[in-house]
């Protein structure tokens, strides 16, 4: 009998999970061999974030990240998955100039990568684009809050929402992509009640990320849970590993064998 862990996550499975109380558990990655022992470990939902931008690329920002890379990334992901629902980021510059161009970069995703959904940044300016590509098929999940792809129009990282105009606003943003069809939203650092009252106004379920602990859902970025990127501390970050130091720890272990000459030795060798 296959047991209902290794169903596959789908968007009705993040419903009910909402509607039973049942957290959500999603990560994000960029290639195969994480992204398989990700799935392994049984998370739900496997994010293709454009974070990749900074994480895998190095760049300061989210924006440079391209809609070939992000598809590539997917594709890298998806080989690896059996289980979790898995969602593609669409990248700055995708989505935001008309309903036309972001349902036609929502399907290429679909098409050329494999994943299973996509999310867009954005409220009430991105509701139209949500419903055009949701009608052909596609789900979405929103993200409101912080919106690193409007990181120079904010000008800081901090968190969003705290006066009451920004707060009232996002309550409207989650609204309104709730009734476009997302089947989730994303909150990225924005107060804890504030995430709590929308989360319980919302039938859709809501993943946090700096976002209090009353979301339906949290995420994290995989590389700076496991403790590989380094320069990186905000509050809401737990590292769950140091294996940037093993990592570290190992390379200089390798450097000194090949050195002395103990690496490789008899059984090592043909
Ligand atoms: O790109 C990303 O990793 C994200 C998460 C921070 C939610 O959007």
């Amino acid at each position: 009998m296959v047991s209902s862990r290794a169903k596959k996550v789908t968007t009705q499975t993040l419903l009910k999970m909402k509607q039973t109380g049942e957290k959500i558990a999603m990560l994000t990655s960029y290639d195969y061999s994480l992204a398989r022992l990700v799935d392994g470990a049984g998370v739900d939902v496997i994010l293709v974030g454009d974070s990749a931008s900074n994480v895998m690329a190095g760049n300061e920002t989210t924006l440079p990240i391209t809609l070939d890379q992000m598809i590539y990334h997917t594709q890298c992901v998806v080989n690896g998955v059996d289980r979790a629902l898995v969602v593609v980021d669409m990248p700055f510059g995708s989505y935001q100039g008309d309903s036309k161009t972001a349902l036609d970069s929502a399907i290429r995703i679909m098409k050329e990568s494999g994943g299973h959904a996509v999310k867009l940044e954005g409220g009430s300016e991105v509701a139209g684009s949500v419903e055009r590509i949701v009608n052909a098929g596609i789900p979405v999940m929103g993200h409101l809050g912080l919106t690193p792809q409007s990181i120079y129009k904010f000008g800081t990282y901090t968190v969003r929402a705290k006066e009451e105009t920004e707060a009232d606003r996002l309550m409207k943003d989650a609204k309104a992509l709730e009734q476009a069809g997302c089947f989730s939203v994303v909150f990225e650092k924005i107060p804890s009640e504030l995430a709590k009252q929308a989360s319980e106004s919302l039938i859709i379920p809501t993943i946090g990320i700096g976002a209090g602990a009353d979301c339906d859902g949290q995420v994290l970025v995989l590389h700076d849970m496991l403790g590989i990127t380094k320069d990186f501390s905000p509050r809401f970050l737990r590292r769950y590993a140091d294996v940037g130091q093993a990592v570290e720890g190992a390379v200089k272990h390798f450097i000194e064998d090949v050195r002395s000459g103990n690496f490789p030795d008899e059984s090592e060798s043909y």
